[in-house]
């Protein structure tokens, strides 16, 4: 889909900038790339938490998340190739297993303690490739409310680069009053309550009646909801990387239980599901103008009022929320 170039960063991140110190990033999955574009064979470099990561699947199929500058002189790996399962590098084929520690110096040199590659907590969920920002994750892979991964047929698409930090996106899900102005949705209705983890926020468990939303942030990047009206029901997950101060990228899931896509024909499975990824794409389109242009005034700043509050728990969530310094930064 297509990035959005236009309006480079015009936020004033005001109280914010400080919750997260100068150079950190917040410790969470972050959605990196589209699964089905990581192909075997192949090396991906992307820009992620301020540096360069490289991307490839292991002799397993399984999906490696690494550092991108050579432990050596500092090459980008994503110039190199993938040789026998391992990574070497273009500027001296030096090697580098999966486990990013180095295995080969043609020269036949000692091999320094130094020369490995740090490796990013790695999955594949929901047809993305996620990395974890620290050394073992504290938390799952974000999870969608009310379905599992295998009972779920869905779409996943890339929105693409954003001139916005992830947590204001973010922060639109618990902005319940956006829902019903910008959005027009009458049946969001505010929760009454908010469940709280140290890694997560949710909303709208156990609800009863023709419409129910149920919600869940899941670290400080990712929503998910399902919803249910007297049409049926569906599945949304949105997130996004954090690649660099006021740049992220943005992925979307959408789709419907196993059991009631088994009932549709092929056709008819593939417009609903259509349908379902031009909703998404119009909350995208209709929050982009404002949030793209925004001058973000926190609590502290702005005039915050009383319908503002879960809005408020969100950003009293992310204060808290864990961060750090990338590697290589
Ligand atoms: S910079 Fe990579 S092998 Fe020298
Ligand atoms: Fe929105």
């Amino acid at each position: 889909m297509n990035a959005i170039g236009r309006n480079r960063i015009n936020l004033k991140i005001g109280q914010w900038q400080n919750d997260l110190e100068d150079g950190n990033y917040y410790q969470t999955w972050y959605p990196i790339h589209l699964a089905r574009e990581l192909k075997p064979g192949q090396i991906v470099g992307k820009e992620f938490l301020g540096t360069r990561i490289i991307l490839y699947r292991d002799a397993a199929g399984r999906a490696v998340t690494q550092s991108a500058y050579c432990p050596h002189v500092g090459a980008d790996l994503a110039c190199g190739e993938l040789i026998e399962g391992e990574v070497r590098c273009a500027y001296h084929h030096w090697r580098f297993g999966p486990d990013g520690k180095c295995t080969d110096i043609p020269t036949g040199d000692k091999i320094p303690p130094g020369a490995r590659l740090h490796n990013y907590p790695t999955a594949e969920k929901w047809g993305l490739i996620w990395a974890f920002h620290g050394d073992k994750p504290s938390f799952g892979v974000p999870a969608i409310p009310e379905v599992e991964e295998e009972d779920f047929v869905g779409i996943t698409g890339e929105r693409g680069e954003r001139p916005i930090d992830h947590w204001l996106s973010t922060s639109n899900a618990f902005d319940f009053q956006h829902l019903r102005a910008l959005h027009g949705l009458p049946h969001q209705a505010e929760p009454k309550e908010i469940d709280e983890t140290p890694h997560s926020l949710e909303y709208g468990r156990g609800q009863n009646g023709p419409f129910r939303h149920h919600g869940k942030v899941t670290g400080t990047n990712t929503f998910a909801h399902c919803v249910k009206t007297p049409q049926g029901e569906h599945f949304m997950l949105v997130s996004s990387a954090a690649l660099a101060l006021g740049k992220s990228l943005s992925f979307y899931v959408v789709g419907v239980r196993k059991s009631v896509a088994a009932e549709m024909s092929a056709p008819q499975l593939e417009a609903h599901l259509d349908q379902l990824v031009a909703n998404a794409v119009k909350l995208y389109t209709e929050d982009e103008p404002v949030l793209f242009s925004i001058r973000f005034r926190g609590p502290a700043e702005g005039n915050w009022v009383g319908a503002d509050r879960h809005l408020a728990h969100y950003f009293r969530y992310l204060r808290e929320f864990p961060q750090a310094r990338p590697f290589d930064t």
